[in-house]
């Protein structure tokens, strides 16, 4: 490998997949160099003619060519392909869900440990790119600081994610058990889960009522509406679907010195901080007034009226990992995390019942497997599709 530069390959051509050629061809990510494109379908390189095409991942990982690679494919794909580039001592970029399922996103962790162990600097990234948002980081910041203390009750309405019908018939994996392995809590909303377990943690139970196509043509969740208990009591919930317009983006985060609150709609955003000149808990125990409540202040918080450098920043700081030895904005191994929710989010909503985190990673893959087995959509996209490991049962 060269000292300066990331020479890599993508893998997987379509809406993503083309993004991101076109940030690197347009010189957005200095020292990352696009050697090479893979896609099983031939039509999709078309457009890259001084480019390496590959209609295999596993000739692209196997050509020598590439430092590293970026895998914007379908769900499953993301890790059978991703084992197979960290095996070969790949710097890999996933996008999101780093797997579709918890048991999966260990197997692609594992094999990450096991490359690892060979070489150290090996670097594996997640597409979080909204990780990069200044609003997102600036709640970050003040959560770790203390200034909201204790979380007691977060909120989260994300439901900014409409889709009509022709964007689920512009994929047959989409929206379909076999071929992507769930809907919005899949495709859309990894990264609000990655944000609200990176801001507020991750509880310790879910419980979810939804719906499985219940606005679009599909057999997946296009709506999600989930309570969440934390290990030390707080509750949260989340609500999103992808069948509401106009929608919705508002986070609310209540602690013991005061309340956030961020609200993006058409391009406005906000943050609100409201202090509590006295926590909560000190004020319930010492004021006289039985009406009362402390004294709040509302604190302008001064930001940029952009949302940063997304996909860009996620691929130069991949780079900058690579290269320099940069910490990772999205490491791959927190990835698992946004997974196992979505996994306890659309399990509960599917059987009603409340699920207790950590999940037992097989039993989710089993329940999967089944609803595949059972699927009156799709039941085979490609050689990738599915979850691993239920050989005779459903591939
Ligand atoms: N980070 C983001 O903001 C963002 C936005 C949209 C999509 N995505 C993610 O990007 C990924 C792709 O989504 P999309 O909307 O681009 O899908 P898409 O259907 O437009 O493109 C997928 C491409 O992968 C190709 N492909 C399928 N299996 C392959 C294989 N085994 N090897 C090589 N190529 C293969 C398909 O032929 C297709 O061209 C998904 O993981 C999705 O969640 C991320």
């Amino acid at each position: 490998m060269s000292k300066d530069t990331v020479k890599i390959g993508i893998i997987g051509m379509g809406n993503m997949g083309t993004g991101h050629a076109g940030h690197i061809l347009e010189g957005k990510v200095p020292r990352m160099e696009l050697v090479a494109v893979c896609d099983i379908n031939p039509e999709r390189l078309k457009p890259y003619p001084k480019l390496k095409h590959f209609e295999s991942s596993e000739k692209l990982i196997r050509s020598g060519l590439v430092d590293a690679v970026l895998i914007a494919t379908p769900h499953y794909a993301h890790t059978t392909i991703g084992i197979d580039a960290l095996s070969h001592n790949l710097h890999t970029i996933v996008e999101k869900p780093i797997s579709v399922t918890k048991y999966d996103a260990q197997k692609l962790l594992d094999a990450y440990k096991k490359a690892k162990k060979k070489n150290p600097k090996l670097q594996f990234c997640a597409m979080f790119n909204q990780r990069t948002d200044p609003y997102y980081i600036k709640i970050h910041e003040l959560i770790q600081n203390g200034v909201l203390g204790r979380i007691q009750r977060s909120n989260w309405i994300i439901t900014n994610w409409f889709r009509p019908e022709c964007y689920y018939r512009s994929g047959g994996w989409r929206a379909t058990w076999a071929g992507e392995g769930g809907g919005v809590l899949v495709n859309q909303c990894p990264h609000n889960i990655d944000l609200y377990q990176w801001l507020c943690g991750m509880p310790s139970a879910v419980y979810a009522i939804g719906g499985l196509g219940k606005y679009h043509d599909i057999e997946t969740e296009d709506e999600c509406c989930a309570l969440f208990e934390y290990p030390d009591g707080a509750t949260g919930s989340f609500i999103t679907t992808t069948g509401e317009a106009p929608g919705t983006n508002r986070l609310e985060i209540v602690g013991d010195k005061g309340k956030l609150v961020f609200e993006s709609f058409k391009g406005v955003n906000s943050l609100q901080f409201y202090l509590n000149t006295v926590p909560t808990s000190e004020y319930s125990k010492t004021t006289k007034k039985n009406f009362g409540t402390a004294e709040c202040w509302e604190v302008k918080i001064p930001l940029p009226d952009n949302r940063g450098e997304q996909h860009i920043g996620i691929k130069k700081n991949f780079v900058a990992a690579i290269l320099d030895g940069a910490e990772l904005i999205a490491p791959a191994e927190e990835g698992i995390k946004a997974v196992e929710l979505a996994n306890a989010m659309q399990y509960s909503l599917i059987t009603h019942q409340r699920v207790e985190l950590p999940m037992k990673a097989f039993e989710y893959q089993k329940f999967l497997g089944k609803l595949i087995k059972d699927s009156k959509f799709v039941k085979k996209v490609d050689k990738n599709v599915g979850p691993t490991d239920l050989a005779g049962s459903v591939k």
